[in-house]
């Protein structure tokens, strides 16, 4: 949540941090701003989109050869120009932005007030910002050192940067909780929330760790930990390419994104899953499968979107592993005092790898003995790192906000896993285990001929756009889906939906049916479908609108429901991977047919590094 960017070199910093911004508006869009260093210190903020700082500078000199950039999602203060990044020091000589949550704030804010402090806004970053600068008059013999200091005292998470009118030639920048990477080029360094502002112009890059402090000039990177020792920073190369963050001819990331599930699952697969040979072959598997074989219990963990992939897998492996399964919200897991026991496994599922929950969660699960496998999509993540093992699930870049081709990827990867697993544990015939793995083959063909009912999805979006309400009904296998679907619609649409297990409507949600109530089922052929049907007819005996995502010649389903879109025969346990596509669709054009945002919809961002 919130994106940072800087620069310091020889180029011009404005259109390098107002590009690398744009990338990173996913994080969050409340408001965003630039501090350029030429000499004197300039700020420039705005509340809204980086579309609305950039048209608010037209025209103006930004000459500067360093300088920081911020996009923000709002925790403390409402979206405003006042609340806006960076800041300025009371001196007016230092600028700051920062990614994260000061939760002592307010004790540290009254004794800066006690001192005779004045705030000009409502954030918790002015109040790090100020009591840097104070200790730096008064404490300090740098600005390094007293942000060493000031850090001792902050409780919470944060990537921080920090630009000095007194020292041009040096950015200033710590971390604990919130991701920084930084890029290395000739005598010129990128820093940004993630890898996409800096891709553009180098592939080595330095990710930060927690507790680490960077001080970065242009031509020298010095790393430090909390002692003031220095660290030898570990260069990677960015395996990615321009092309993947760049919208490609789509409307927008999210319609993009849908479309390149194709490929996101068949590279999930290739190299792992091959289907002549009958073998799935997973580094991260491979290495640990005795430990996963005498797993005595598994625990999914993840949020939103990734939540839902762990309660699907926690159908799956209890089907094929035979395995007891707990999913959790990793929001409530890390404050409970949930019971670990030697020989739990937990999967960790997360598309950015940095979702602040999911992160601490696994922290403490990992000190209380438990072996950490990650599900992640961005390689590098701070979760991939934390994992003792795992399986990216090669998705490439995910912008948009909702997630899309990072869950099909997901329980793509997830399934290899509990594929493998069964059949390494003999709870799966080599039949039945081959069966499997040639479906998962042939899903990412079966995907395509999904997405080719796209104008049909947009046609009943249009149709339906206007309804108050949603419900998404599904069992078994489905059932996440069902979830997914309704998360994806209120996401994108602002449409209030509600997901449920089909036979629980009786229970209390069928009150909520009348005339024309969209209902969706996620209906395709499995070993519930006939109860679904009388469901269905509950719903159309009380004047509710069926829409129906079924297998195709159901003539059944097409009889009962007022709309039908039809996805290919698949086995009922890979059924999901079809059927959520259609889900994502009817969300996206939902969105567009009222004129949404629908890659940054309101109040959202995508990497969640706020608790
Ligand atoms: C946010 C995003 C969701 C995502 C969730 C978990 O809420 O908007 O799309 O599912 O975070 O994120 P993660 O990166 O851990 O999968």
């Amino acid at each position: 949540m919130c994106g940072i960017v800087a620069y310091i070199g020889n180029q011009e910093a404005y259109p390098i941090i107002l590009k690398g911004l744009q990338r990173l508006e996913y994080r969050g869009y409340d408001s965003a701003g630039v501090a350029l260093l030429d000499q004197k210190l300039t700020i420039y903020k705005k509340k809204g989109k980086v579309a609305e700082l950039e048209g608010s500078l037209i025209g103006k000199n930004l000459h500067a050869k360093s300088g920081i950039g911020h996009t923000r999602w709002a925790t403390h203060g409402e979206p405003s120009d006042r609340n806006a990044h960076p800041h300025r020091s009371p001196s007016g000589k230092l600028a700051m932005v920062h990614n994260g949550i000061i939760e002592n704030f307010a004790p540290i804010k009254k004794e800066l007030q006690n001192k005779g402090y004045v705030f000009q806004s409502d954030t918790d970053t002015e109040v790090l910002l100020y009591f840097i600068e104070d200790i730096y008059h008064n404490d300090a013999t740098s600005l390094e050192e007293a942000v060493r200091i000031a850090l001792k005292r902050i409780i919470g998470a944060y990537v921080i940067i920090l630009l000095d009118e007194a020292h041009p030639d040096t950015l200033i920048a710590a971390r604990k909780g919130s991701p920084l990477v930084i890029g290395i080029g000739k005598n010129e360094h990128f820093l940004a929330s993630d890898a996409s502002p800096i891709i553009e112009y180098t592939k080595e890059v330095v990710y930060i760790n927690d507790y680490e402090m960077a001080i970065v000039k242009p031509d020298e990177l010095i790393l430090k930990n909390p002692g003031n020792e220095r660290i030898t920073p570990f260069i990677t190369k960015l395996d990615m390419e321009l092309a993947a963050i760049e919208k490609g001819g789509y409307e927008h990331f999210m319609l993009k994104e849908i479309f390149e599930q194709p490929t996101a699952v068949f590279d999930c697969l290739r190299g792992r899953l091959d289907a002549k040979a009958g073998t799935i072959r997973m580094g991260g598997i491979d290495k640990h499968l005795e430990l996963l074989k005498e797993a005595k219990r598994i625990i999914l963990v993840g949020c939103g979107t990734s939540w839902h992939a762990g309660l699907l897998a926690e159908y799956v492996f209890e089907e094929l592993c035979r395995v007891p399964v707990e999913v959790e919200y990793a929001s409530e897991f890390r404050y409970r005092n949930p019971v670990i026991n030697p020989g739990d496994v937990i999967i960790a599922i997360s598309q950015s790898g940095e979702t602040a929950d999911t992160l601490v969660a696994l922290e403490n699960a990992k000190n209380q003995g438990a072996f950490i496998f990650g599900v992640v999509n961005v390689v590098g993540s701070s979760i991939a790192r934390l994992s003792q093992a795992g399986a990216y699930t090669h998705a490439g870049p995910e912008i948009g906000v909702a997630s899309t081709k990072a869950f099909t990827a997901q329980i793509t990867v997830l399934y290899l896993i509990a594929i493998k697993l069964g059949y390494a544990k003999g709870c799966l015939s080599r039949d039945r285990y081959l069966h499997l793995i040639g479906e998962l083959a042939l899903v990412p063909d079966k995907i395509s001929e999904v997405l080719k009912s796209a104008p049909a999805v947009a046609a009943l979006a249009e149709k339906y756009k206007d309804a108050r309400d949603f419900l998404f009904l599904g069992r078994g296998y489905n059932f996440p889906i069902a979830l997914e679907g309704a998360l994806k619609l209120k996401e994108i649409s602002y449409i209030h939906a509600e997901g449920y297990p089909a036979a629980e409507m009786k229970h209390g949600p069928i009150a909520l049916v009348e005339d024309s109530l969209p209902v969706v089922f996620v209906a395709t052929k499995d070993s519930y479908h006939d109860k679904l049907i009388s469901n269905a007819q509950e719903i159309k005996a009380r004047k509710g609108s069926v829409i129906a995502v079924i297998s195709e010649n159901d003539t059944v389903f097409q009889d009962i429901a007022d709309e039908t879109i039809a996805v290919p025969a698949a086995d009922e346990i890979l059924a999901p991977l079809l059927s959520v596509v259609p889900l994502q669709l009817l969300a996206y054009y939902t969105g567009l047919a009222k004129g949404l945002d629908v890659d940054k919809p309101r109040n959202l961002a995508k990497s969640v590094t706020v608790e």
